[in-house]
């Protein structure tokens, strides 16, 4: 197999190669691209050296799968021309995830949502796909109606230059601002553009990513998205209304039972899921699991992820394997 890597010397982009080598494709030709100041750089894959090319090179040399994680617009630019190749692309930025003929995946719930002939298949948003996969169960069981969630989102999910900014500001030094306010010892409720009706980006994100993976346009969600100073992954309050009424007991199994859900819940140990402890893990960690005994049929759940790995690179990995295993 033949596999381009867009964005390679991003922070998703160097753990697609990392995630690649760790779900046996080491032995696979791997091409790496980026923007035109990192061409001829040398990148360390398993026991090899890659380097850098042009996307427009690596356009060229049709390859099975192109892997993408460089920014919507390189995407909007460069997928149709991969497609027209042949490849495949798996994009990781917004640019194609709402659009009505193209996928958005998360192999656990809806691999079956790709169609032989896709083209460019979508990796959702980091904080969607965590909030999904924990849900997924506890919703075939008991439909949800309406989800309320609030993230703390860390700074690894806007790039290199937010981590950047987070280690210049704790050391007092100056450097390039990608928040438009101090990210150190701050909370910044916001997280992408704002939106004529005041929400953002981010948040529009969760709403419609959510139900299209569902495929179930008549779940509601409310979302507030925060950026935190925070690295090592996203954390979500999520409070859930069902249609179905739920025993607290059957909750915890089913969440158990989720491929890819971790529970860690033990109060009485101080044991729940933090950013700290899911840094380079696969799986959604899922704790503080309560009712919501304020309404009918409500949860409330505190879901945390890396959001690099299967909130971003580990998710594509696993939409490639899927798609190689076809
Ligand atoms: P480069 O390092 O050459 O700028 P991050 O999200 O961590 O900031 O990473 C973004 C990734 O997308 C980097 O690999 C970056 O390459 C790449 N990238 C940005 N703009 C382009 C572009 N116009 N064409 C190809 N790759 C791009």
């Amino acid at each position: 197999m033949k596999i381009a890597v867009v964005g390679a010397t991003g922070l998703v982009g160097s753990l697609m190669l990392k995630v690649l080598e760790e779900r046996g494709f080491a032995q696979e030709e791997i091409l790496v691209a980026a923007s035109v100041k990192s061409v001829g750089k040398k990148i360390k894959f398993s026991n090899r050296e890659l380097i850098v090319q042009s996307v427009e090179e690596v356009i060229e040399q049709e390859c099975d799968y192109a892997i993408f994680s460089a920014g919507g617009a390189t995407s909007k630019k460069y997928a149709p021309l991969f497609a027209a190749k042949g490849t495949i692309v798996i994009d990781n930025s917004s640019a194609w995830r709402m659009q009505e003929n193209i996928p958005l995946v998360v192999p656990e719930i809806n691999a079956s949502a790709i169609k032989p002939e896709d083209k460019i298949i979508s990796n959702p948003n980091c904080s969607t796909i965590q909030m999904v996969l924990a849900l997924s169960l506890l919703h075939k069981t008991y439909q949800i109606k309406r989800i309320v969630v609030s993230t703390y989102q860390s700074v690894t999910g806007t790039g290199v230059k937010a981590v950047r900014q987070l280690d210049c500001e704790r050391a007092n030094q100056e450097c390039e601002k990608v928040y438009p306010h101090q990210i150190f010892e701050n909370i910044l409720p916001h997280g992408g553009d704002f939106l004529e009706n005041g929400y953002t980006t981010e948040e529009e994100k969760l709403v419609k990513e959510t139900r299209k993976i569902f495929n179930d346009q008549s779940i509601a969600v409310s979302a507030t998205v925060a950026r935190v100073p925070v690295k090592g992954g996203h954390s979500e309050s999520v409070n859930v209304e069902f249609v179905k009424p739920f025993e607290l007991k059957d909750v915890y199994k089913l969440l158990e039972e989720t491929k890819g859900v971790v529970v860690a819940d033990k109060p009485s140990e101080n044991l729940y899921p933090m950013p700290l402890y899911c840094e380079g893990k696969d799986e959604v960690f899922v704790g503080r699991i309560r009712r919501d005994e304020s309404v009918e049929n409500g949860l409330n759940l505190w879901i945390v992820a890396d959001n690099l790995r299967k909130g971003a690179a580990t998710n594509a990995i696993q939409i490639l394997e899927y798609l190689s295993r076809k």
